[in-house]
């Protein structure tokens, strides 16, 4: 069973923004909690390739910022690793400026779609060059030129609707974006507290606008990170399914925008509290209380799906234990994750003898409370969130699992395994 308390490391999504725009800002920036896993370290890499200077200092991480526009000439590509957030984003911050740049990632991401973004950087006057039209390696020739333009964005995504807003800093006029889907709002909540001024409002159809009247100046502001609320549903959904769990954790990001899964899991039956404590750097945080539950299935309508994005694979873990036929709808964005997720989800559901079917986009998972055998093989693809939901259901296995790469877990959340251990209690 899990026992007791946690704190677990800095948000993703947090802790790309900030070593971004603390590197787009005038002076230096302190970051506290900065998660140190792959995906950050493949961002400070390619910063540094960019001229931004970035150490650590005891536990606080410096970046000395070069303003929006001072990205020096590299004279190396620039390598996202597994981070789509990483190439993304970045497509977004050295579109402004005048520089050539070429991005390259690993197998994983080499195969994952990168027109969905760079579209609109074509559209404000960028050069782009994508390999088979799509994907990487992508070589990009930044302009000061770019156009202030109107953006309509269909395919619910933080992260073109993030790479269009740091390109935007850096253009002369008003850009202005529309979300046909609203998701998650980092980038807005550190603007904000940056104090870079936008507008945002919502439209007649109730569709959210952002509007920025560049160029921006961002003066550095120190940053303290919140913990990952998609990390915390790892051991979330742990102490809802190991008989005598009982646990919390603290001072995770409640940003609303990610946080979906909680009020999912009660839904399902799960006994989770929420107690919100206060504000970190624009962010709300609070502390989640969780016991063992006897869960029930549930549907998971589509609409749902950029607020779950994430959470699906650890999601599927709880609805195998919950009494009934989970319904998880609309899952198609799940193809083109660090794996193809409904796939790697669903086999390792069948490989671990847990009801599990495709049905077009949606996951129809059968729960069972029956002991599971385990001793089975999973195969990750090196897909972090797939490697650390299968190390959860392992929690109840007679048998451990064989989980085929436990390393990729360092994309993510190189502490899981050590936090897991802390709240591990055998007795
Ligand atoms: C992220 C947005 C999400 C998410 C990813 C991080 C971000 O991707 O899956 O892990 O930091 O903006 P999409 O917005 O492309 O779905």
């Amino acid at each position: 069973k899990l026992k007791g308390c946690l704190n677990i490391s800095g948000d993703k999504s947090i802790s790309h923004r900030s070593v971004i725009l603390g590197a787009m800002s005038i002076g230096q920036m302190e970051i506290h909690n900065l998660l140190e896993s792959k995906d950050i370290m493949s961002t400070i890499n390619i910063l540094r390739k960019l001229g931004v200077k970035i150490k650590k200092n005891n536990e606080v991480w410096i970046v000395n910022g070069v303003g929006t526009c001072g990205f020096k000439q590299p004279n190396q590509k620039l390598d996202a690793g597994n981070s789509g957030t990483t190439s993304r984003l970045m497509f977004g911050a050295v579109a402004t400026n005048p520089i050539n740049t070429t991005f390259t990632g690993d197998k994983s991401l080499s195969s994952r779609p990168m027109s969905r973004v760079t579209n609109f950087l074509e559209d404000i006057g960028v050069k782009i060059n994508l390999t088979k039209n799509n994907y990487l390696p992508v070589s990009i020739q930044g302009t000061q030129d770019c156009l202030p333009l109107k953006h309509i964005i269909t395919k619910p995504s933080a992260q073109i609707k993030s790479s269009i807003m740091l390109a935007a800093i850096n253009i002369s006029g008003k850009t202005s974006i529309i979300e046909k889907q609203a998701t998650r709002d980092h980038t807005e909540i550190m603007f904000k507290y940056l104090g870079i001024k936008f507008e945002k409002k919502i439209n007649k159809n109730g569709q959210a606008q952002i509007i920025i009247n560049g160029p921006k100046e961002i003066l550095a502001k120190n940053i303290h990170v919140a913990s990952d609320p998609s990390s915390a549903a790892f051991f979330t959904v742990g102490a809802l399914i190991t008989p005598g769990s009982n646990i919390e954790i603290k001072n995770v990001c409640l940003n609303k925008t990610r946080i979906a899964y909680i009020k999912i899991l009660k839904q399902m039956g799960g006994n989770i509290v929420v107690k919100k404590i206060g504000k970190l750097s624009g962010e709300s945080i609070g502390n989640i209380k969780v016991k063992y539950s006897y869960l029930k299935s549930i549907v998971i309508n589509k609409k749902l799906a950029p607020y779950l994005i994430d959470e699906y694979p650890i999601l599927a873990i709880a609805a195998s234990r919950a009494k009934g036929v989970t319904k998880m709808q609309g899952l198609s964005e799940l193809r083109y994750k660090e794996s193809d997720r409904l796939k790697s989800i669903h086999e390792n559901l069948i490989a671990s003898k847990i009801d599990s079917s495709i049905k077009n986009d949606d996951l129809i998972i059968k729960g069972s409370c029956e002991q599971l055998i385990g001793n089975n093989k999973i195969t990750t693809y090196h897909d972090h969130r797939i490697a650390m939901s299968f190390s959860i259901l392992n929690l109840i296995c007679k048998k451990p699992l064989k989980i085929d790469n436990l390393k990729c877990i360092e994309i993510s959340y190189p502490k899981f395994e050590q936090d897991l251990k802390s709240i591990l209690d055998n007795g």
